[in-house]
C-alpha cells in the first residue's frame, strides 16, 4: 500500500469512526441511527428545562461518560401544546438530532402524566375524582382521570403527533407512554363504566349475586347501577373486581396511545412504560400484554441496596414479558422522597448497575441528568448539578458507561434462564391484603422468604403467574397463592403429572376467582393430589416450634395444620408444643406422584429452617448452582446465549471473598484467562466461558 493509499484508508477509518460517535447526517436533514452498545447506559434528560444552547454541553458530558440514551419529553405536554391544537416538537426534534451527534438514541415519553392547565381549565372533566370525593387539581402530575374519554382523546392526540413526527427517526429506538400509572379516579362516569364492565364479566345479576355471596349483609344488587366502588373493605369478590376493572382500564388507557403510535411508528421502534417493581395498583401482567417490552422505575430511597428484595423485583419485571427488560430509571445516589436521602456508597450504584443487568436487563437509566432549577424534585440526586458541572458520581457513572461498552460483546443477544420457579399473582397479594388476618402478614415477604434461599441455591429463579408455561422448570414454587382460578389448579396438576416438584406455600389456594372461599379446604381442586390438605389456620402472636428432616426451628405469623389421607404421604416436618391443636401435628407434607412432587408448607419458617427446606427442594428436584458455589454475600447471575455463558459477580459482603471458578473463564472487564477471582466489598467481575 503507498502513501496516499494509506492516507486514504485512513481518512475512511476516520470517516466511520466519526460516523459511530456523531452520526452521519442524512439527506433529510435527520441524522442516521447511531451505533449503540448491547448494553446501554442511559439517563432521563429534559431538554425542554434549559436554553437550546446549553444541550450540545450537556450532550458533550454524557458522551464522555458512555451515555447512549436519552428519555424525554414525558412531561412536557406545556411545551409540546401550548395551546390546543397548536403542536411545537420543533424544539423535540432539534433535541433528539443533537443527542444523536453524540452518538445518543432516544426514547420518547407521550406527556399524558403531566397535563397542561389549559387542559384542565377548558375541559376539568378531565380531572380525577379523589377517593374522599374532591377533585384533583393542576399543580402536580398524574391528576387526570384515566378512564374520562375527553382526556383519552387529547393525549392520543398528542402521542399521535408525536408518533408522526419522529416514528421513521432513526435516532428514536422506542417510546414510554405516561409514566408510572398509579392514580386511579371515583367520579361517577368510571362508577359506571365500573357496572358496565361487571355487566361484561358476569352476564346477569343473579350470577354476580351468587358469586358474591350478596345475601350476605343484604348486600343482593337489583340493578347494575346500584353497585358501589369499594377498596379495602368491602365485599371481597366486589374488591377485587374492582382491581381487575383497574388494570383493565390502565390497559384500554395504555392502548388508546399505543395504537397510534403503532400505526404511526416503525415496527422496530419498542412501546414500553415505566412500572414499579412491587407496586400493586394494578394487574402487571394484564397491563404488560400489549407492550414490546417491560421496565420499571427501580429506587433504593432510604438506606442501601437489599439484592433480594431488588433482585426479586427484577425478576418480576422480566416475568411481564418473558425476556430481557429495562431499568428506565434508577437513582444516581440519592433520591428526595424517602425519610432520609442517603446517598449510596461510593461503588454502591455501579454494584447495583451490574446487578441489573445481571438480572436481566439490557439498559440501565439514571433518573435524571441534572437538577432542575426550580420544580418540586429539586433535592433529588443527579448526575450533573445545577451549575452544570458534574457532580462527584460522574466519574462511577463514566466507569460504569466504559465496562457496558466493554462488556456489550460477550453480552449482546444473552438472557436469563432458571430451573425454578416462583408463582405470583396480584389477586392474591390483594386477596391477602384485603384480610391479612395477622397484621404482619406481607404477602411480599412471604415470596421473599421463598425467593432468598431458592436463589441463593439456584443463582437464577423466575417469577411467573400462575396459568405461565412451567414445563421447563425443575422446581415451581406457590407461596400465599391465596387466589387460585380453575385455569391455574389445571396449569399445577399438568405440571406435576408431567413430572414437575411443586411445592405450596401457606395460604395457598383458600379462594377461587371471585375471592370467594373455595368450597374445599385447602389445597383446594389440589386436595386429591396431595393426598393431604390444611384441617385449620391459626394466625399466631408467638412463633410456634417446628422439628423434622429440616431440622428444628419456628414458624412464625401463620400455622396451618396439616393432614395426610393417603399412605403414600410423607410427613416432612410436625409442629411442637403450642397452642394444644397443632402440637405435633403435620407442618409440611410431600408426596411422589408419578415421575412428579407435590409438597405442601404450611408454616411460615425462619430463616435457617427455610434455608434447610430450600437445600432439600432443590435436592430432590435436581436443581443446580448455575456457577457453583459461592462465599456469603457474593452473588451470581447468569446469562445465557447461543455462543457462551456470561457469568456476572457482585460482591455485596463487607469483606473481600475469592470465588473459584470450575473452570477458566474470560475475565471480560479486566482482560485475560482467569481461574478464580477475588472481588471487594461492591466489587463486580463479568465472566464469560464458551459452551
Ligand atoms: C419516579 C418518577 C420520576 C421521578 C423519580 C424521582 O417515580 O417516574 O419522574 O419523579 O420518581 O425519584
Amino acid at each position: 500500500m503507498n502513501t496516499s493509499q494509506r492516507l486514504f484508508f485512513r481518512c475512511l477509518a476516520f470517516a466511520a469512526f466519526f460516523a459511530w460517535i456523531c452520526g452521519a447526517t442524512l439527506a433529510t436533514g435527520q441524522t442516521a441511527a447511531p451505533q449503540t452498545p448491547a448494553i446501554l447506559l442511559g439517563t432521563a434528560w429534559y431538554p425542554e428545562q434549559w436554553p437550546e444552547s446549553r444541550w450540545d454541553a450537556d450532550l458533550a458530558l454524557m458522551q464522555k461518560a458512555g451515555i447512549h440514551m436519552v428519555r424525554v419529553g414525558e412531561f412536557a405536554w406545556s411545551r409540546m401544546e401550548p395551546t390546543e391544537g397548536q403542536y411545537d416538537l420543533e424544539w423535540l426534534d432539534h433535541a433528539v438530532t443533537a443527542a444523536a451527534k453524540h452518538g445518543i438514541v432516544t426514547v420518547i415519553g407521550t406527556p399524558s402524566a403531566a397535563p397542561p392547565a389549559w387542559l384542565t381549565q377548558k375541559y376539568p372533566e378531565t380531572l380525577r375524582t379523589m377517593e374522599d370525593g374532591r377533585r384533583d387539581q393542576h399543580g402536580n402530575r398524574q391528576q387526570f382521570n384515566f378512564a374520562n374519554a375527553k382526556y383519552r382523546e387529547l393525549a392520543r392526540a398528542m402521542a399521535e403527533q408525536l408518533a408522526k413526527r419522529f416514528g421513521h427517526n432513526p435516532s428514536v429506538v422506542g417510546w414510554q407512554i405516561d409514566n408510572e400509572y398509579a392514580n386511579v379516579s371515583f367520579d361517577p362516569e368510571t362508577r359506571a363504566q365500573f357496572q358496565q364492565w361487571l355487566k361484561a364479566q358476569y352476564d346477569t345479576l343473579d350470577n354476580l349475586n351468587t358469586r358474591w355471596t350478596t345475601s350476605y349483609w343484604s348486600e343482593t344488587y337489583f340493578d347494575w347501577n346500584q353497585v358501589p366502588i369499594q377498596i379495602n373493605y368491602g365485599n371481597p369478590g366486589l374488591l377485587l373486581n374492582w382491581m381487575r376493572f383497574v388494570s383493565g382500564t390502565w390497559r384500554s388507557y395504555q392502548k388508546n396511545q399505543l395504537e397510534v403510535i403503532r400505526a404511526n411508528a416503525d415496527p422496530r421502534q419498542f412501546i414500553t412504560t415505566n412500572m414499579m417493581g412491587w407496586f400493586n395498583g394494578y394487574d402487571h401482567y394484564t397491563v404488560a400484554q400489549d407492550l414490546d417490552l417491560a421496565a420499571w422505575d427501580d429506587y433504593v430511597g432510604q438506606g442501601h441496596l437489599d439484592p433480594v428484595k431488588n433482585g426479586a423485583a427484577h425478576d418480576l419485571t422480566r416475568g411481564f414479558k418473558g425476556k430481557n427488560f429495562w431499568v428506565m430509571e434508577t437513582q444516581p445516589g440519592g433520591v428526595n422522597w424517602a425519610s432520609i436521602n442517603n446517598w449510596l456508597d461510593k461503588g454502591e450504584v455501579r454494584a447495583m448497575a451490574w446487578h441489573d443487568i445481571g438480572h436481566g436487563a439490557d439498559t440501565v437509566s439514571y433518573w435524571q441528568w441534572r437538577s432542575a432549577l426550580n420544580g418540586q424534585e429539586q433535592y433529588h440526586g443527579t448526575i450533573v448539578g445545577p451549575d452544570g458541572t458534574p457532580d462527584p458520581l460522574y466519574e462511577e457513572i463514566s466507569q460504569i458507561g466504559r465496562e457496558f461498552e466493554k462488556a456489550s460483546p460477550v453480552l449482546a443477544g444473552t438472557s436469563v434462564k432458571s430451573e425454578v420457579a416462583i408463582l405470583h399473582s396480584y389477586d392474591s397479594r390483594w386477596a391477602i391484603e384485603w384480610q391479612k388476618h395477622n397484621k404482619n402478614y406481607d404477602p411480599v415477604e412471604e415470596i421473599l422468604s421463598y425467593y432468598d434461599p431458592l436463589r441463593a441455591i439456584a443463582q437464577s429463579v423466575d417469577i411467573v403467574p400462575p396459568t405461565a408455561s412451567l414445563s421447563q422448570y425443575k422446581l415451581v414454587v406457590a407461596p400465599g397463592l391465596n387466589v387460585l382460578s380453575d385455569a391455574a389448579a389445571k396449569n399445577l396438576i399438568e405440571y406435576v403429572n408431567h413430572g414437575g416438584h411443586l411445592v405450596l406455600g401457606q395460604r395457598f389456594a383458600m379462594k377461587d376467582n371471585d375471592n370467594g372461599l373455595w368450597p374445599q379446604r385447602q389445597p383446594g381442586p389440589l386436595t386429591d393430589l396431595l393426598g393431604g390438605r390444611v384441617e385449620q389456620y391459626y394466625a399466631l402472636v408467638d412463633a410456634v416450634p417446628v422439628d423434622g428432616k429440616w431440622g428444628a426451628g419456628e414458624g412464625q405469623l401463620w400455622a396451618e395444620l396439616l393432614s395426610t389421607k393417603d399412605p403414600d404421604v410423607e410427613v416432612l416436618m410436625r409442629y411442637g408444643k403450642s397452642n394444644g391443636w397443632l402440637d405435633g401435628q403435620p407442618a409440611a407434607i410431600t408426596r411422589k406422584v408419578g415421575k412428579g412432587r407435590i409438597t405442601y408448607l404450611g408454616a411460615w419458617l425462619d430463616k435457617n429452617t427455610m434455608a434447610e427446606a430450600a437445600n432439600w427442594m432443590t435436592d430432590i428436584s435436581g436443581v443446580k448452582p448455575a456457577l457453583g458455589p459461592v462465599p456469603e454475600g457474593v452473588e451470581v447471575y447468569p446469562r445465557y446465549g447461543a455462543k457462551s455463558t456470561v457469568y456476572i459477580l457482585v460482591n455485596f459482603s463487607k469483606a473481600p471473598h475469592t470465588v473459584k471458578l470450575p473452570a477458566t473463564m474470560q475475565d471480560v472487564l479486566s482482560g485475560g484467562p482467569v481461574q478464580a477471582v477475588t472481588l471487594q466489598h461492591y466489587g463486580v467481575a463479568v465472566l464469560t466461558s464458551s459452551k
